[in-house]
């Protein structure tokens, strides 16, 4: 079996987006910035060329906010067949619209057209790459990278299809800093990638506190800000509250709200039983969790 990883030559050859729509063309124009050249293509002539025409006009901008290694930034090339625009890439990042069949298609020939040592990626937002591949020889190549509204948000997820090669995720979390961009691994398969999950719990109680009239929208807007402005991030800031208070926190919602899962309950605990009360205790999820950094 072949091993696969970033090629040594990277550096030298372009990277191909296949599917220039609204983040396309924001995943072509950070790659870019970075000193890239970068290939696209999409099915429709008006999306490659104004995805084209979005690069030229916004690299120097991605450039100021990712602060990349490179010296230069990179050429963009729009192209009017995936042959021409995976010809020679070292990446291929698939992102085409989210439907699973196309998805599929799209692979199969990714992993015909594509050069041999290619890593192939789809920015699917909820469709892990395990479903991806059924046509796909070299599956070892194939991973989610999830990226989110670039510039401004840099983080980038990278999930394993199941069967790719940890030297291809290894091999980009080293790589894709280079870019100013923020690489995080999804350490299993899951539905929704982190920060998704994470977006979708936030999101549904903020619904769920306006439709049952407990607030309005801007206040929860003001809460937001008031509450997020310190920066103390959630592991953080229950470490500060104390982990045997948050679990009888979360015994009381569990009991006046059925079916709430037990999983996060059950983390807690895990850890209290070792004693990691947070930083009451000295240990909580952090080792040390009275440094406190926003
Ligand atoms: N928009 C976001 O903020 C965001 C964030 C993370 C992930 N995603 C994911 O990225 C993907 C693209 O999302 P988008 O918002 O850019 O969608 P979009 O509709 O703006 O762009 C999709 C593009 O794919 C093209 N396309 C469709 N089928 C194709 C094919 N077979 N070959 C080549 N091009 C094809 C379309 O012409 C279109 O330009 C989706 O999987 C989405 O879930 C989007």
């Amino acid at each position: 079996m072949t091993a696969y990883t970033v090629p040594s030559d990277a550096c030298r050859r372009p990277i191909a987006i296949d599917g220039a729509g609204t983040i396309g063309r924001q995943i072509a124009t950070a790659y870019a910035a970075g000193g890239s050249d970068v290939r696209l293509f999409d099915l429709s002539q008006s999306q490659r060329e104004a995805a084209g025409d979005y690069v030229r006009e916004h690299v120097g901008r991605f450039r100021t906010k990712l602060n990349p290694d490179g010296p230069r930034t990179g050429r963009a090339t729009v192209c009017g067949s995936l042959d021409e625009a995976v010809d020679g890439a070292w990446m291929v990042v698939e992102a085409i619209s989210e439907k699973l069949e196309l998805k599929q298609a799209t692979f199969a020939l990714l992993d015909e057209t594509a050069d041999d040592d290619a890593i192939l990626a789809s920015n699917s937002s909820s469709i892990p790459t395990s479903q991806l591949v059924g046509s796909v020889r070299h599956r070892e190549r194939v991973l989610n990278t999830h990226y989110f509204m670039l510039p401004d948000i840099n983080a980038v997820e990278l999930m394993s299809c199941g069967e790719t090669d940890e030297g291809v995720i290894t091999g980009l979390m080293e790589e894709i800093p280079h870019y100013g961009l923020a690489p995080f691994r999804v350490r299993r398969e899951s539905d929704g990638f982190i920060f998704n999950r994470i977006w979708a719990a936030v999101k549904r109680e903020c619904l769920m506190v306006v439709q049952e009239g407990v607030a309005a929208p801007e206040d929860v807007d003001e809460m937001w800000k008031i509450f997020t402005s310190p920066g103390i991030p959630p592991f953080r800031f229950m470490d500060q509250v104390g982990l045997d208070v948050v679990l009888d926190i979360e015994e009381h919602y569990a009991s006046v709200r059925p079916g709430l899962p037990e999983g996060p309950r059950q983390l807690l605990k895990m850890l209290i039983d070792e004693g990691r009360l947070g930083v009451k205790s000295g240990r909580g999820f952090y080792g040390d969790p009275s440094v406190v950094r926003a």
